[in-house]
């Protein structure tokens, strides 16, 4: 079994590392503040008083820090060699610090792996959990069993370091448009006098339907077949049409609906009324 080693013991290092133990693996650790390394010595990991010598002891060095800025700086200090091994950077950051570290690592000779993790640190070690990563070739088949001890579903989705990153914004983009969709919704219903209650517990009913969304989306956009649509394009212009109108009417915030109903009705301009909702990704796609 490899070597591993984590650097950085926060909420997510330490549950990193505790699982990586619990497998089975020799785990060296090393966190800036020592204090929080203490506990880890009752449970087998061995304590490093530097970073590197957490690094020089092991072939595969998690990094899980407050972001790919630091890590940058952490790994740019280290004085030992990091050929041979590979650096997988757990910490997020956006896609140009992903390279420079890349970079950086390929001009010592080392092996890259950058973590997505998708879970909170309780959710670390369970089989339904997904760590996606991207990785110099071969880093897969060495590591993907280390990381699937970390999350079941974890995968390798490519090398490109982009490709973490743009997937990242994308997901988030659906979660974070949920939670918008719901704070607008919820300014509109107030203008109205709907009480917030009665808006909250319609939302279940709604989410419902969100998973029909997905069918049809995981259906139409993969293979580009946007013709059949049961809910025409033009269909939901005019009902954003409404929704549209019912904001401004009530004084209540309309950016949110507004982008929405511009862009399909672009669209349908563009001869796009008769299909799938979905087809906006190649209306957008060739407006871009
Ligand atoms: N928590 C989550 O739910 C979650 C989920 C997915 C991804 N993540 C990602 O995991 C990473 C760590 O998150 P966390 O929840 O463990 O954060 P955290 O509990 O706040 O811990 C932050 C860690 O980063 C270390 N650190 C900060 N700046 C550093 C520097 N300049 N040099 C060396 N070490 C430094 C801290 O060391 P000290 O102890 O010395 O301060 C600590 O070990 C982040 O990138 C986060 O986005 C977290």
């Amino acid at each position: 079994m490899a070597t591993l080693a984590v650097l950085g013991l926060g909420n997510m290092g330490s549950a990193l590392a505790h699982c990586l133990l619990k497998a089975g693996y020799s785990v060296c650790v090393w966190n800036r503040t020592p204090e929080k390394t203490k506990s880890f010595a009752k449970v087998g990991a061995v304590i490093c008083a530097s970073s590197e010598d957490a690094v020089a002891a092991s072939e595969f060095v998690i990094v899980c820090i407050k972001s790919h800025k630091e890590a940058i700086d952490l790994v740019r200090g280290l004085s030992v060699s990091l050929e041979g091994k590979t650096i997988c950077d757990m910490s997020t950051g956006d896609t140009s610090d992903a390279d420079s570290l890349v970079s950086f690592l390929s001009e010592k000779n080392a092996d890259y792996m950058l973590g997505m993790i998708n879970a909170y640190p309780s959710g670390i070690g369970s089989s339904d959990t997904t760590i996606l990563t991207v990785g110099s070739a071969g880093t897969w088949d060495r590591y993907g069993e280390v990381i699937r001890s970390l999350g079941g579903k974890s995968a390798q989705i490519g090398e490109k370091p982009a490709a973490l990153a743009a997937l990242f914004a994308g997901l988030f983009t659906v979660r974070q448009g949920f939670m918008f969709g719901m704070i607008y919704g919820a300014l509109v219903c107030q203008k109205a006098g709907v009480p917030m209650q009665v808006y909250a517990d319609q939302l279940p009913a709604t989410i419902k339907l969100v998973n029909d969304y997905y069918d049809l989306f995981a259906r139409t956009v993969p293979t580009e077949d946007y013709d059949d649509a049961e809910a025409s394009l033009k269909v939901y212009a005019l009902a954003q049409e409404d929704a549209l109108k019912t904001c401004v009417s009530l004084n209540a915030p309309a950016d949110f609906i507004r982008i929405m109903h511009d862009r399909t009705k672009a669209a349908w301009e563009d001869g796009y009324g008769d299909k799938q909702l979905t087809s906006l990704v190649k209306h957008m796609t060739e407006a871009c």
